[in-house]
């Protein structure tokens, strides 16, 4: 039976969060309807448009119902042309794109945008686990009928692989790593034959794939060694690594750009002053880095200090603020909330924080309101 995509059916409206698709769909359409370049079968877009919508920075003017509109297309992924670029290549020819990197680098972020601009739907996706096995991958049956009617094909219950390939459209594997070996051994047979068999099926039973069908895999570098990609399939990836954002100027820009959109989502009264972001980026880099700004070594902890760390601990000290506290967020609910994403599981690494406050923070709060505010916020949650 073939699988509803609601997804693309509605405009999304009272859902937690919306496809890229349909989030960014007006900067979607004013791109195709000034795009007339060649592009690969069934790509909705042309790569040079795949690449603007990505790296955003121009503005379109289309006529919308008969009214003309500028629409500007906002950047999405915050990295080097040349990887998106190489991205964009790598989906366009036979083999497959596997994006490495550290968590929190945006890899599901770009692989989410790739996959909206040039099929047009990012949810054909698997998430792989330890327990993903070749039927979420593939194909599986609706038992009941199958034990009434028989294995048809309309019993069969296409997996996102499945309708991906039928459709021409990109398949999205997220911490592709992770899966055993076994399943992993099913995506070469995929990969390669660009064909899925159904031996349960009397006849007709092979599913190929139309052109515009290919993979974007993720996996986390941390992960690796976990289940390593066997030869077989690496040797059917292009890898490409995502890394950590280089400049600081950069990842106070992604941190900005992404809380203010998602902070949209809950209206509140609050505001995040600009400086109040910079001092959490900065304190995520150091750490992450070991080395403050003037030089100073540090400890580092255990945990990862993602960009999408310092993103979650701006939305939730925005929050925090809005319900216990002020309008504007404080030091204080910076503090508790840096402390739990700096300290997970491993107590030991409240000692980094520690360091960090006594080193650095207390300096830089002197002469400075904002790292004053942080480190009296800190102090008080070390204390308790
Ligand atoms: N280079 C970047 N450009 C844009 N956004 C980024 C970047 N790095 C991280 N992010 C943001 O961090 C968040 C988490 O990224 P995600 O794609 O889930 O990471 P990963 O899959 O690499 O673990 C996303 O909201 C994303 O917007
Ligand atoms: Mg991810």
């Amino acid at each position: 039976m073939p699988r509803k995509n609601t997804a693309t059916q509605d405009k999304g409206a009272g859902r937690l969060r919306q496809p890229a698709e349909i989030q960014y769909r007006e900067q979607l359409q004013a791109l195709a309807s000034v795009d007339d370049t060649d592009r690969p079968e069934n790509w909705r877009l042309s790569p040079a448009s795949v690449l603007t919508y990505i790296l955003g920075g121009e503005k379109i003017t289309t006529t919308v119902k008969g009214k003309k509109k500028t629409v500007e297309i906002t950047r999405k992924f915050y990295g080097d042309r040349s990887i998106v670029e190489r991205a964009i290549v790598t989906l366009a020819s036979d083999r497959a794109l596997l994006l490495v990197g550290e968590p929190g680098t945006g890899k599901s972020w770009l692989s989410e945008h790739l996959a909206a601009a040039i099929s047009g739907d990012s949810t054909l996706t698997i998430q792989g686990t330890a327990g993903t096995t070749e039927e979420h991958l593939k194909y599986s049956w609706n038992v009941a009928r199958v034990i009434a009617e028989g294995p048809t094909a309309d019993n069969l219950i296409p997996a996102p692989t499945m309708i991906a390939m039928q459709q021409g459209r990109l398949l999205r594997f997220e911490e592709s790593t992770r899966c055993v070996p076994d399943v992993q051994d099913a995506l070469v047979s995929v990969l390669s034959d660009k064909a899925i068999a159904i031996p349960e099926l009397p006849d007709a039973n092979m599913v190929w794939a139309k052109p515009g069908f290919n993979i974007i895999a993720t996996a986390n570098s941390r992960d690796q060694g976990v289940n390593e990609l066997s030869a077989a399939l690496k040797r059917r990836f292009n890898y490409i690594h995502i890394p950590v954002v280089a400049d600081a100027k950069t990842e106070v820009q992604i941190v900005k750009q992404r809380a203010t959109e998602l902070l949209q989502r809950y209206a509140l009264p609050t505001k995040v002053p600009p400086p109040v972001i910079e001092l959490i980026t900065t304190v995520f880099r150091e750490i992450r880095e070991g080395k403050s700004k003037e030089g100073v070594s540090l400890k580092q902890p255990s945990t990862t200090l993602s960009t999408a760390e310092a993103i979650g601990v701006t939305i939730e000290s925005a929050l925090r603020a809005s319900y216990f506290g002020g309008d504007t967020v404080a030091g204080e609910d910076i503090a508790r909330n840096i402390v739990g994403s700096i300290v997970k599981e491993d107590l030991n690494d409240l000692a980094a924080l520690k360091e960090y406050a006594k080193l650095i923070a207390q300096k830089r709060a002197a002469n400075n309101k904002v790292w004053n505010s942080f480190y009296q916020g800190v102090q008080q949650v070390i204390r308790q």
